[in-house]
């Protein structure tokens, strides 16, 4: 579903990506992780063209981003992304902020949209905040309504940069429950978090970023029990403590 290989990027003189490859399968779930400043948002927007890269080749569903003439906004409509700061438009309702890209983007309806928007809405718990603007909702509503408005552009994968860091820890959970309730039903998923506890349950891959590179891209289970490398070692043993 999305494969990127040898994927480069700089600012100036600074390598922020070098080289990196990985392929994440239909369904899979993908955690990214990794010591701040080591590249991860500026991967997970690669994917969907909101960084342009200086070399290397990104393709989402056998199209490639990174090829002149490619259509990013509607490749853009069919790549979800939920960043930290859920990044609502505030002078719209909740429904409103759901309805928006469906009728301009996808041309479908108001009603259309509406019975979509409300549908998604139900599916994250929020059915009775339709109404309601963003700035009276909490962070964790906030971020599932971002979440749900992701969903009704019928995306062929998710990204997420880090959809929980910016929650008050109450609130976390309820964010992680709809991520987990969609790597159940099979979406697929490129997930930036340090939330282990959530790649543990419903990742099957894990990626370790350090200073631009891809040190690890391994399965679940052998990354948490036997990093390979140092770096990962010690990431791990410094997040992995509390
Ligand atoms: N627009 C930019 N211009 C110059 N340097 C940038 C720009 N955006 C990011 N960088 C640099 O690129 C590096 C990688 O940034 P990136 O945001 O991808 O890291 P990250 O792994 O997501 O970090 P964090 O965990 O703090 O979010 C950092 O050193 C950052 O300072
Ligand atoms: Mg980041």
């Amino acid at each position: 579903m999305i494969t990127l290989r040898d994927v480069c990027k700089a600012y100036g003189q600074f390598q922020v990506l070098s080289h990196c490859s990985t392929h994440v399968a239909k369904g899979e779930v993908v955690v990214v992780c990794g010591p701040s400043g080591s590249g991860k948002s500026t991967l997970i927007k690669t994917v969907n063209g909101l960084e342009p890269v200086n070399a290397g080749e990104i393709i989402i569903d056998g199209v490639s981003v990174t090829a002149r003439g490619t259509n990013l906004s509607t490749l853009r409509a069919r790549v979800g992304m939920v960043f930290q700061h859920f990044e609502l438009f505030p002078h719209l309702s909740i429904i409103q902020n759901l309805m928006l890209a469906q009728v301009k983007v996808l041309k479908r309806t108001r009603p259309q949209a509406h019975k979509k928007g409300m549908a998604l809405l139900d599916r994250v718990g929020l059915v009775a905040q339709a109404h309601k603007f963003p700035g009276q909702l909490s962070g964790g509503q906030q971020q599932r309504v971002a979440i749900a408005r992701a969903l009704a552009m019928d995306p062929v994968a998710l990204l997420f940069d880090e959809p929980t860091s910016a929650l008050d820890p109450e609130m976390i959970n309820e964010v992680l429950d709809v991520m987990i309730e969609l790597a159940r039903e099979g979406m697929t998923m490129m997930v930036v978090t340090h939330e282990m506890g959530f790649a543990r349950k419903v990742a099957n891959r894990v990626i370790f970023m350090d200073r631009g590179e891809i040190v690890e891209d391994a399965e679940k289970n052998a990354f948490f029990d036997q990093p390979r490398s140092e770096r990962a070692q010690q990431f791990l043993s410094k997040i992995l403590v509390h």
